[in-house]
């Protein structure tokens, strides 16, 4: 299997500090790849490392089995970034800045690219007028637009989503889907947990410099959390407490009221919980799951790592 992007071992030491420590990962081609984690976790000093902003302490990244050590110019040829907010010439057209860019690139960027580009981010309609007219989200799709001129096989973007309202996100969310969908890969930084489960295949959680978990987004949030949240509500609740004790899942009600009670349990016990209720007269209206957020498994994630480190 070749990778689009494969960080191996990263790591970044500035005087006595690890900021980035021994950080690897992998990137599947068309995929939607994300960087999670709170404020000052790391991820922009990742990223920065990816497209060689700065020196890594130890590591290696590989883009699309291009070495950026051995082979910098073809690894540097498959990637386009967007670090920190694309800066532009405010009274200068959208062409003109893309145009100017363009003329300053080693490879040769003919107009019909040019054009596909401004295409694909659709700015078709607003690409002769001024960038200082523009909205944030149409100079981040400018940037975007920019970055992949070259025709990078790999896209980078620290907090692309930064300013933007929601219509806007949910917009940016439509674009990168569309560049997956044409093959290119994304790697996205954030900091907001229901943004990137919204937009991305697969993520990582960096706290502290440190890569706590991979996965999924379904892995995470469906299948790792088998023990989930159900309410039940009933016609006896008194009942349903007595039968609950008796079958020792007393210690599993997380919650409860005048009609129903909540338990963390496995699924099969759901089914067993409802089969008792009915064979002791209660009769059960709605059997309800609770969806664990990501943010909740993050939070799970990052306390257990907490814990860890106290004992
Ligand atoms: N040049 C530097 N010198 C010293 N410390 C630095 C330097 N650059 C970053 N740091 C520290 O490294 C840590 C990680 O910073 P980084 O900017 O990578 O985090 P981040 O995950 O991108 O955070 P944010 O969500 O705020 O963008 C922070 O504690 C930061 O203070
Ligand atoms: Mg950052």
């Amino acid at each position: 299997m070749s990778y689009a992007l494969e960080v191996r071992n990263l790591t970044k030491k500035i005087g006595s500090k690890t900021i980035v420590n021994d950080v690897s990962f992998s990137v599947e081609k068309g995929e939607i790849f994300g960087l999670l984690g709170p404020n000052g976790a790391g991820k922009t000093t990742i990223i920065r490392m990816i497209v060689n902003l700065i020196n890594r302490s130890g590591g290696s990244v590989i883009i699309n089995e291009h070495n950026l050590d051995s082979s910098f110019k073809s690894a540097m040829s498959e990637m386009g970034a967007i670090v920190e907010n694309p800066e532009f010439y405010k009274y200068m057209s959208g062409y003109k800045n893309i145009k100017h860019y363009a003329n300053m690139a080693t490879k040769k960027i003919t107009e019909e690219r040019i054009q596909e580009m401004v295409r694909l981010v659709g700015l078709e309609g607003a690409i002769n007028n001024k960038v200082k007219t523009y909205s944030l989200g149409m100079r981040q799709r400018l940037g975007v637009a920019q970055a992949l001129l070259h025709e990078p096989s790999l896209l980078i973007l620290d907090e692309p989503t930064n300013g933007l309202d929601p219509q806007g996100i949910r917009e940016f969310r439509d674009y990168l889907r569309l560049l997956a969908n044409n093959g290119i890969s994304v790697v996205v930084s954030s900091h907001l947990l229901s943004e990137m489960q919204l937009m991305c295949d697969r993520f990582a959680i960096i706290e502290k410099g440190e890569l706590i978990h991979i996965s999924t987004m379904n892995e995470s949030v469906e299948t790792e959390v088998a023990l989930r949240e159900y309410v039940f509500e009933v016609s006896n609740i008194k009942s349903t407490m007595e039968v609950l004790e008796k079958h020792n899942f007393a210690d599993m009600v997380v919650k409860k009221d005048e009609t129903s009670v909540s338990l963390t349990v496995v699924k099969e016990d759901v089914a067993k919980i409802n089969r008792l209720l009915v064979e002791h007269d209660v009769d059960v209206y709605i059997i309800q799951m609770i969806k664990a957020t990501l943010e909740d498994r993050f939070l799970e994630l990052t306390n257990k790592d907490k814990k860890e480190q106290m004992t």
